[in-house]
């Protein structure tokens, strides 16, 4: 009888230490000191509650914006954290007007962290439009860079997931140093004539998964830099915008390859670009990029539906086209099952490096249309090797 008792006592006091080891717990800002009223700022308040959240060493701990418009002047969220933590925001956080109050290349930033999620179905408001008319980047290659919605550097085992972001100063997204990370049910919104306002820029990341996204922005819907590999892109609705570019890569020394990236089962509406791989003529690194797979992808509208240019000069602001080539190597890039229509004759545009010829390049069941009555849809292709399968329009590109 007495043992029995024991077991029960032994057993109920293991639940009670096993319940107080995983206790989750919420950390609402407005217990902070914040405000929503749009206007007092409320960086220290938040700061404070992620830092409690961060620390809180007994299971997970959650950050809770409540329903609102919280006003934060720049923010920065750091770990290592105790435990995983969530980043819960219903309401809507608004940026400053004043491009001089963020002092950080994202006014939003968390960094050094395992296991975040960031969700809730909250609003990121950059107010760009103050700060648009500033920027000079279409003329001046040293242009001051305005601040980014939100970044994550050195962020591991993470997801944003149902997050809108609106209007950011510079670009809305940036993934800097992440792996195993993911985005989903995110939808970005600026104005197609926005300066530099890119959708999600991710450089030097690995392990990632961006799925079921809306994109409409004044620059790429997603721009994929140096470093990047095994990124996984599914279900995207791009445009207005520059479409889903890699690069602008080779014009750095330290600049790292490019390797497996698959885009699939996306829409491109009326962008100027639709899969775009650019890099600079005068290129001092000698990268590769390698292992692409372009499937299922629709183009409504498109400038340039399919191009690569390794002649890439913005704004005239480089050395002339053709004084030199480029000395990233692209290799390995399928594109299969891409359709619909072209706002330019040229639907397949394929500008390779002569020092450095592009290799395996794989068309099967593309069928672009030209929708101009001035002329017929065609292929340019130069320095282009691989080979084609099934139905290709326009053709006569690789043979
Ligand atoms: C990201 O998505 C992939 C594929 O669905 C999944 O295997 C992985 O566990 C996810 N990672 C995170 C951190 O959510």
């Amino acid at each position: 009888m007495a043992s029995r008792f024991l077991t029960l006592f032994v057993l109920s006091l293991f639940f009670v230490l096993a319940a107080s080891m995983n206790q989750e717990k919420v950390f609402d800002v407005r217990n902070y000191g914040a405000y929503a009223d749009g206007k007092r700022d409320n960086s220290l308040a938040f700061t404070k509650a992620w830092n409690d959240a961060c620390q809180w060493s007994s299971g997970r701990s959650t950050v809770y914006i409540a329903p609102g418009v919280f006003y934060l002047r720049q923010v920065t969220f750091a770990g290592p954290c105790k435990n995983s933590i969530t980043f819960l925001v219903k309401g809507t956080l608004l940026a400053p007007q004043n491009p001089n109050f963020i002092n950080q290349e994202e006014w939003i930033l968390f960094e050094y962290v395992d296991s975040l999620t960031v969700t809730g179905g909250g609003l990121l408001d950059g107010q760009g439009s103050y700060s648009w008319p500033l920027n000079d980047c279409n003329k001046n290659s040293n242009c001051r860079p305005l601040a980014m919605n939100i970044g994550f550097a050195f962020v591991t085992h993470s997801r944003i997931d149902g997050i809108r972001s609106i209007n950011s100063k510079m670009g809305h997204f940036n993934l800097y140093g992440v792996s195993d990370f993911n985005i989903s049910g995110v939808t970005i919104t600026a104005p197609g004539d926005s300066p530099n306002t890119d959708g999600i820029k991710i450089g030097r990341s690995s392990n990632m998964h961006i799925r079921d996204v809306t994109i409409g922005t004044g620059d790429d819907c997603i721009a994929i830099l140096d470093g990047t590999t095994n990124l996984d892109i599914s279900r995207v609705r791009c445009g207005p915008g520059h479409g889903i570019s890699v690069g602008s890569l080779g014009r750095y020394k330290e600049e790292k390859n490019v390797q497996g990236l698959t885009v699939r089962d996306s829409v491109f509406i009326g962008t100027t670009d639709g899969l775009r791989i650019k890099t600079w003529a005068k290129s001092v690194s000698e990268i590769s990029v390698s292992n692409f797979l372009y499937e299922n992808i629709q183009m409504i509208n498109v400038g340039n539906p399919i191009i690569i240019d390794q002649q890439y000069c913005p704004n005239g602001l480089c050395d002339s086209s053709g004084k030199y080539a480029s000395h990233v190597q692209i290799k390995n890039v399928k594109y299969n099952q891409i359709w619909g229509t072209s706002t330019t004759k040229e639907a397949l545009n394929m500008q390779c490096s002569r020092a450095f010829p592009c290799q395996g390049v794989e068309l099967s069941n593309i069928n672009l249309k030209y929708v101009g009555s001035d002329g017929l849809v065609t292929a340019l292709c130069q320095n282009v090797g691989g080979s084609i399968r099934g139905t290709i329009v326009p053709g006569n590109c690789l043979i």
